[in-house]
């Protein structure tokens, strides 16, 4: 998929932005009107895992602990996330559902605009106590339909820059979305939308209570960190989101139109190893 073997390993294993090599960008991926992008993409390539860089210039090339300041992170250090859509009493009851309960009122939600257009609600999909949680927009056409996110083409992005970290899907990540319902025409989630899923996504964490979570463009980034941010200006960068690690990435789908950019998502990639492998003392 063209995300890892940009990376070439220098002497003594370090990596940099000046190892990206100039093996050529796999072809650019058309993609359709759906946000998971057309039917039509060629399967992703996983990499294999020898090629896996080590992280280690990663903390040189890129600041580890740049702890911005944080529009809801200093609050939000100390406590859960309890945003409300402007009903606590709601918020207050999605924050004591167990696993079944939560699937079943996402499922059954009508808090927003959303739920008219959705052929079904799209929970989330993976390990439930994964240290790896990766956050998209929103569903897709596909997911849609099939009621799994991530399962078009940026779904299948998504696998391989997993795969390059050496994860896989259902296996120690849990992938969910800023909304759980398909924004008619694939547009990006409004903030009231985001808002009125927020307590999902809000327990969704609490449950799986994820070392760190990757925010895959700005609506995750905005429904995970309460704040508009750039992507480009916030990489590399950890956010905390009460006691979990947020870090940002592109959105799989901006990198099917952009390829040049999948070097960059390759280093946050890198990034949030890395920071795992700290969490989990590993280094
Ligand atoms: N894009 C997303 O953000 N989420 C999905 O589930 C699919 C495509």
């Amino acid at each position: 998929m063209g995300l890892a073997p940009l990376w070439r390993l220098r002497a003594g294993g370090e990596e940099s932005s000046d190892a990206v090599d100039a093996l050529p960008e796999s072809a650019p991926v058309p993609i359709g009107p759906d946000r998971g992008g057309a039917a039509s993409s060629p399967p992703a390539q996983t990499p294999p895992p020898e090629r896996v860089p080590e992280v280690r210039s990663v903390r040189a090339a890129l600041p580890v602990r740049d702890l911005i300041p944080r529009a809801a992170g200093e609050a939000a250090a100390a406590a859960p996330d309890r945003r409300d859509d402007g009903d606590p009493a709601r918020t207050g009851r999605i924050a004591r559902m167990d696993w079944d309960e939560l699937e079943a009122d996402i499922r059954a939600c009508k808090a927003c605009r959303l739920c008219e257009k959705r052929r079904q609600a799209v929970p989330g999909v993976g390990h439930r106590r994964a240290e790896w949680m990766f956050v998209g927009e929103g569903p897709g056409a596909e997911e849609d339909q099939r009621g799994e996110p991530f399962v078009g083409a940026a779904g299948k992005l998504l696998d391989a820059m997993l795969a390059a970290i050496g994860l896989q899907r259902g296996e120690n990540v849990y992938i969910a979305n800023a909304v759980k319902c398909r924004p008619p025409h694939n547009r990006t989630p409004q903030a009231d939308e985001i808002a009125a899923c927020h307590p999902y996504l809000a327990r969704q964490i609490e449950l799986v209570r994820p070392r760190v979570v990757v925010a895959l463009g700005r609506p995750a980034a905005l429904a995970l960190l309460d704040a508009e941010i750039s992507i480009g200006a916030s990489r590399g960068r950890v956010f905390h989101r009460a006691e979990t690690q947020v870090v940002v990435t592109y959105h799989p789908a901006y990198l099917l139109r952009n390829p040049a950019d999948k070097a960059k998502a390759w280093e946050d990639l890198c990034f949030a190893r890395r920071l795992m492998q700290e969490q989990a003392g590993k280094v």
